[in-house]
């Protein structure tokens, strides 16, 4: 028989790229989302990728009771990966108790809907923004988190320091804190990938849809950073890569390797990109020439911030396979998949 996978946000960008690595990896997938920043029309997709429809409740996972019969209804389920949350650092900026109502209220009633149903692994959609502005790089997981810029990053650390409250009070409960760099791309498929609702905040939807003719120019935040070209370095990881990880974590709960009741792991490249390494990139993968200018510093932006990945490598026995190149093609596909659907 499969193992059943609970799958917050499920429809969401990385949610649906594990989704789909969770089914040819032989699970049995159970999305619940609200779909506030997500597409029903994603489950369809899902089945064309994998000839398999996850079945999928629509459910807000700020209502306690609403989300306790969901998990009861599944509560053969053998873990729960939670992704539902808001994510947009710039609105947390600017609506505060949005994000801190949202994502608590659903990290809290997903945990209690789940202990009192008896399904106790939990991997959790944490963040870089953990690590504030490190003073080491590579950074690793032994480094001290530091309280992020933005109400949205903070909300990522402080779910940390539940989880390690919870695990330490709950000896059956255990957890895997995943924290993303800067994932981009899209599947091979284009079927799926990144919807970011309104204009994006992060760099790679902002340059597709500058290149579609959608946004007029890119603004480039700044070139006086201390790095070799003046703007900041991030690591952008190919979004099929990081919905692999969570596989990997997965199974480590469900085989009862993990060494701690909580444990943390870096999802990233290991390598760090500027903001023109990646226009650049994207104008040579493309054969095209994007229009963007040089302006002021972003509120928070930190000026590089790159992974170690010695421990996934060595613990979830995970690296990646896709380079820049890929990441970006994909995205480019995607974005044109999106526009002609959208014509
Ligand atoms: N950038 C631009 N112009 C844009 C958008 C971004 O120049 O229009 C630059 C930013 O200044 C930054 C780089 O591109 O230097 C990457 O920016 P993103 O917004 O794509 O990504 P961030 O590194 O700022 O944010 C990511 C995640 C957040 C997370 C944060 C913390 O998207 O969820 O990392 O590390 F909180």
């Amino acid at each position: 028989m499969k193992e059943k996978i609970i799958v917050t946000g499920g429809c969401g960008y990385i949610g649906s790229h594990t989704v789909i690595e969770l089914i040819e990896n032989n699970f049995e997938v159970v999305i619940l989302d609200d779909l506030s920043n997500s597409n029903e029309k994603t489950i369809d997709r899902i089945n064309k990728i994998t000839g398999i429809t996850p079945k999928f409740l629509k459910v807000d996972l700020k209502d306690s009771l609403k989300t306790d019969e969901a998990f009861k209804a599944h509560k053969d389920a053998s873990a729960v990966i939670h992704f539902a949350a808001h994510k947009a650092v710039g609105e947390s900026v600017q609506q505060p108790l949005k994000y801190y109502k949202n994502n608590f209220y659903s990290l809290l009633n997903a945990l209690e809907a789940q202990s009192e149903n008896g399904i106790n692994n939990f991997i959790f959609s944490s963040s870089a923004t953990v690590y504030g502005t490190p003073n080491v790089l590579p950074i690793t997981e032994e480094n001290e988190t530091q309280r992020p810029f933005s109400p949205y990053g903070n909300t990522k650390k402080i779910a940390e320091e539940i989880l390690d409250d919870y695990t330490k009070s709950n000896k059956e409960f255990s957890a895997i804190s995943l924290r993303y760099f800067n994932p981009i791309g899209a599947h091979e498929s284009g079927e799926i990938g990144e919807l970011p609702s309104g204009i994006p905040n992060n760099l790679m939807p902002y340059i597709t849809q500058t290149a579609a003719g959608i946004r007029e120019k890119l603004m480039v935040y700044g070139n006086d950073y201390p790095t070799k070209d003046g703007t900041p370095i991030r690591d952008y990881i190919h979004v099929v890569d990081l919905a692999k990880a969570h596989v990997i974590a997965v199974k480590r709960l469900l085989k009862k390797e993990q060494e701690k009741s909580l444990e943390f792991f870096n999802l990233g490249t290991g390598v760090g990109y500027s903001v023109l390494d990646v226009i650049n990139t994207f104008e040579s993968v493309t054969n095209s020439k994007l229009n963007y200018e040089i302006v002021g510093r972003r509120d928070g932006d930190v000026p590089q911030l790159y992974a170690s990945t010695n421990l996934a490598k060595e613990k979830l026995g995970w690296s990646t396979n896709k380079a820049l190149d890929d990441m970006i093609s994909s995205s480019w596909v995607w974005e044109q998949n999106l526009r002609n659907e959208n014509n």
